[in-house]
């Protein structure tokens, strides 16, 4: 039997090269060892996304997204969090067993607490339960299927600390009913920088989106900030972000012509950045039109990920089980 893995996505915004680069392919590489176990974390989102149209958008995208690049259903078992009642059950179940000190302590809660007070604001303001509990539901979407291997970003590395934590208390209250998680994390994230040179994310407004119409690829690239160095002038590739995200792309032997451009001179920016597009559109050209086929055909991602949850909630339902009776209660009738 393989190990399982598992990750969540949140469908917070449009999928990027960063999320490429950092999430899908190195989680597509994972699953050829591994029974993986990937899932939209769409109530996730609910604490933030509360239109539901956008929302129902946004995980179709996700959806659409990671079948355009070559996951395959039946080998990835690939559902939305939301199709999955037995989660919320033992999101209450291990809720009894966190410590309010440890939410309190969750970074992601911190961070919005922090804000409220250096703006003089009440500390809670505008924090739902939701999200001060988000650490819990995530321990349980990890738990519920006695995930081996969790591939996170450095963002959510303490998240799984919290999961740890709450299933060894579990477990210690108990037996051994939970499987206790490891996570990986994926550090080179941090390194892709946006068009800005800071991380790649949607809250920078510094993204690439993967799927869009070719001109809303081609306007970002053309933003990408540089310095003013002339085509003439020797320029240090690794400070320039067209050439930190080509070299993603790009083969070997190409990214081993470009530095040599770049270190002697003779390199044109505007060059470089109509480069990096049609590389892009290489990359992404052909699967754009499988994506924009998908997404007119909302009903076939629908049965996708209900065949999904199907074959999740298999899985789940004996680990649920297994932990109602450990806990005292009464198998379902
Ligand atoms: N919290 C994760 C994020 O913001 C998404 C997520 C939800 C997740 N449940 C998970 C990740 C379980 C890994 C495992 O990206």
């Amino acid at each position: 039997m393989k190990q399982i893995t598992l990750t969540g996505i949140k469908p917070t915004g449009q999928p990027h090269i960063g999320n490429y680069l950092g999430m899908i392919k190195p989680a597509l590489e994972l699953a050829k060892d591994y029974q993986a176990l990937y899932f939209i974390a769409d109530y996730h989102a609910l604490t933030t996304v509360k239109d539901k149209k956008q929302l129902q958008e946004l995980t179709y995208q996700v959806a659409a997204t990671w079948l355009a690049l070559g996951l395959n259903p039946d080998e990835v078992i690939f559902y939305r969090q939301s199709d999955i009642p037995e989660v919320f059950e033992l999101s209450w179940v291990l809720s009894c067993f966190t410590a309010k000190g440890l939410l309190n302590r969750a970074h992601a809660y911190k961070a919005i607490v922090d804000d409220n007070v250096t703006a003089g604001r009440e500390e809670d303001k505008n924090i739902n339960a939701g999200l001060f509990t988000y650490p819990v539901l995530m321990a349980a979407d990890i738990l519920l299927f006695g995930t081996h291997v969790v591939p996170v970003g450095l963002d959510q590395q303490q998240h799984l600390e919290i999961t740890r934590d709450v299933a060894l208390t579990f477990n210690g209250n108990y037996s051994n009913v939970l499987t206790i998680p490891e996570a990986v994390i994926r550090e080179e994230v941090m390194t892709i920088p946006g068009i800005d040179g800071r991380k790649m994310s949607k809250s920078y407004n510094n993204v690439i989106p993967i799927f869009a119409p070719s001109n809303q690829v081609l306007k970002p690239v053309k933003r990408i900030v540089t310095d003013s160095k002339r085509p003439e002038d020797p320029k240090d590739p690794e400070a320039c972000h067209i050439f930190s995200i080509y070299r993603h792309f790009a083969d070997a032997d190409a990214v081993a012509a470009k530095q040599e451009l770049y270190l002697n001179g003779g390199l044109a920016y505007g060059a470089m950045k109509q480069e990096l597009f049609e590389l892009l559109e290489a990359t992404f050209g052909k699967k754009r039109d499988r994506y924009n086929a998908l997404m007119e055909n909302t009903d076939a991602l629908d049965e996708i990920l209900e065949k999904g949850a199907e074959k999740a909630r298999a899985i789940a339902a004996p680990i649920m089980a297994k932990v109602r009776k450990a806990v005292g209660m009464r198998p379902y009738v």
